[in-house]
């Protein structure tokens, strides 16, 4: 799986967001085990429910049996291109193996991509190693 068919796979999630309220339409990819799981964002008229598009993505993977990410893509449609909250960003560390190899590639409908490791993007985070 190339870069740019993760940021497609993630642009098609993001036609199926579901975000009246917010109108910022959000959707991820994530690879891992040879597969890609998506996500968008599901918003909810409690507001305060609304679920990302990466967390989505990334239990998708997690009921697939996955525990091991090898690659992210988030679309959305802000210049630069979004990068994950912080909630999500932690998501990701839990399944992320070493931050620095895992590559998080951030797009918008305009075509500009942006890409960084999970460790560029939260230099610092809790680790399931931190509980040893
Ligand atoms: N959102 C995501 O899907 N991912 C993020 O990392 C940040 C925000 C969603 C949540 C909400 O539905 C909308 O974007 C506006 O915050």
């Amino acid at each position: 799986m190339t870069v740019d068919e993760l940021v497609a796979e993630a642009r098609s999630a993001r036609d199926r967001a579901h975000a009246p309220y917010s109108e910022f339409r959000v959707g991820a990819a994530v690879e891992a085990g040879g597969h890609v799981y998506a996500g968008a964002n599901v918003e909810n008229a409690s507001y305060g429910l609304a679920i990302c598009a990466e967390r989505n993505a990334v239990m998708a993977a997690v009921l697939a049996g996955e525990r091991k990410l090898d690659a992210c893509a988030v679309v959305t449609d802000a210049t630069p291109p979004a990068a994950p909250c912080g909630m999500c960003l932690q998501t990701l560390r839990e399944f992320s193996g070493d931050p620095r190899t895992l590559r998080v590639t951030l797009a918008n409908l305009a075509g500009d991509v942006r890409s960084y490791t999970l460790a560029e993007l939260l230099p610092h985070g809790f680790a399931p190693e931190d509980l040893k």
